[in-house]
């Protein structure tokens, strides 16, 4: 373990849930906040069920998954993140709303707190100046998802103090994931690749080369990867897809990065990928089919 012994989790989605879940097994006390009650309850389930998966898969015994949630608690009252020693904001990626959160956040915080983002894109030099401790504030981004995925990706603003950074470094080494440190830049390293992908995979369909099922499985048996594109874009979040190649197209000012009409079309939708239901595929029944 590193210095920091309890960890605060703002926003109970899939990334926060994730990086409570590898936090916890790797034995820090935990706190997760979100505004909405039923969401820290379907989250704590999430976990529940995630850590459950492992003890089956022989990766832990049952004893170690009830220790690990038993180290976490949520609630929807900011105060409880007081004696947090990191916070990591994992809320949508949107800086008005991230702002927001830091807003309130910080007054609440320990002073020697350090406050992190987990965002995809953003630049962590401008969310830091949202804080009152840009010197105490850093990018920890991790993968989607958290327990299965070994990298956590380091950005450090341009006021990060060297003892953020070793501290973050030893957190996310605690958790047995493997580091990589990228400038602050627009996106990083992981999705500045990935989502130009991704965005050119949309076109593929968009354009009409291939359909749903082809692209998919043209990449996962044509390049060996895990999941197709269309697949892969469902479960990151058609909305977070879209956000993070808005930040590329506006912050790197090249039309490379154009999102696709598509993407913005089934944004528009709210089909949002697996969270709502439907995207690429339509995940109501049984099996997920192809929307197109
Ligand atoms: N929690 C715990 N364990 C999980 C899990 C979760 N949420 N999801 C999957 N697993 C485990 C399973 O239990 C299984 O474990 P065993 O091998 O021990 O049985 C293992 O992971 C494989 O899972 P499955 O057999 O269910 O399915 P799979 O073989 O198809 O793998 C996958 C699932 C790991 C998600 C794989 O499809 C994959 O690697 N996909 C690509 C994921 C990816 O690219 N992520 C990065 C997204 S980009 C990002 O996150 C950055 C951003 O900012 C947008």
């Amino acid at each position: 373990m590193s210095s920091l012994k309890t960890i605060g989790i703002i926003g109970a989605g899939q990334m926060g849930c994730g990086i409570a879940h590898v936090s916890a097994m790797a034995g820090y006390k935990v706190h997760i906040y979100d505004l909405a009650q039923d969401r820290i309850e379907s989250g704590l389930a999430t976990i529940n069920g995630n850590l459950a998966r492992q003890v089956a898969s022989g990766k832990m015994t049952d004893e170690e998954r009830k220790a690990a949630l038993g180290r976490i608690t949520g609630s929807n009252d900011l105060n409880d993140l007081a004696q947090v020693d990191l916070a990591i904001e994992a809320a949508t990626e949107d800086e008005s709303v991230k702002r927001k959160i830091y807003a309130q956040v910080c007054p609440v915080l320990k002073p020697e707190a350090i406050l992190a983002t987990n965002t995809s894109s953003l630049s962590i030099t401008r969310l830091a100046s949202a804080t009152d401790r840009p010197e105490r504030f850093m990018g920890i981004h991790f993968m989607n998802p958290v327990p299965v995925m070994k990298l956590v990706e380091l950005v450090r603003g341009i006021a990060t103090e060297e003892s953020t950074f070793s501290a973050a470094k030893a957190y996310v080494t605690s958790l047995e994931k493997t580091i990589t440190v990228a400038e602050d830049f627009p996106a990083f390293i992981v999705n500045r690749i990935l989502l130009p992908m991704i965005n050119e995979a949309i076109y593929t369909l968009y354009e009409g080369v291939g359909t749903v099922d082809a692209i998919d499985t043209a990449m996962k048996l044509g390049a060996n990867h895990p999941m197709g594109p269309l697949q892969l874009a469902d479960f990151i979040g058609l909305d977070t897809c879209l956000s993070i190649m808005q930040v590329l197209h506006d912050g790197l000012a090249d039309s490379k990065y154009r999102p696709c009409p598509l993407l913005v079309k089934y944004v528009e939708a709210g089909w949002l990928g697996r969270k709502s239901g439907r995207g690429f595929y339509d995940y109501r029944g049984e099996v997920p089919v192809p929307t197109r």
